[in-house]
């Protein structure tokens, strides 16, 4: 894949070629791509001229660095302490109802990914989550159903 290749080198040209840099290139590639292929994270181990479990390992330690392929939107939903206490299985739920998948699955389109992570640092506002980077917090049934309405009349 030349594609890959020149997005990796790019990346490695912007970031460097050491260990500080893995983490930007990955999430660049994320950015670019919306996951990590295998072929992009062999072809990271060979332009920074490391070990494809490192960069392997990396990857799949952080949760925001997909290395699966994902929805045009992909929505995460906290699933810590806080969140959890205010209400988020309900959020959850709720999801699930309105896109018709589960947690971990794709919506058929293609459109809609749902997710948990852990804390985003919006506890006090709690329950929390990402539709991409965009933050949504104080969450409950009606406002999720709503937001969710809008990204389907704008895709
Ligand atoms: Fe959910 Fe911190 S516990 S944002």
């Amino acid at each position: 894949m030349p594609e890959i290749k020149e997005l990796v080198k790019d990346l490695a040209d912007k970031h460097g070629r050491n260990r500080e840099s893995l983490l930007p290139i990955l999430q660049g590639i994320v950015t670019e791509e919306r996951f990590i292929s295998d072929v992009a994270m062999t072809e990271v181990a060979r332009e920074l001229d490391m070990s494809a479990a490192l960069v392997y390992g990396t990857a799949t330690f952080y949760s925001f660095l997909d290395t699966e392929p994902r929805g045009k939107f992909v929505i995460r939903v906290c699933r810590t302490i806080t969140c959890d206490m205010k209400g988020k299985k309900q959020i959850v739920k709720t999801l699930e109802e309105i896109l018709k998948i589960k947690v971990g699955e794709t919506t058929k389109d293609k459109n809609f990914t749902l997710l948990e992570t852990n804390c985003l640092g919006w506890c006090h506002k709690g329950p929390a989550m990402l539709i991409n980077d965009e933050v949504f917090t104080e969450l409950d049934e009606d406002k999720v159903t709503e937001i969710i309405d809008d990204y389907m009349r704008n895709i």
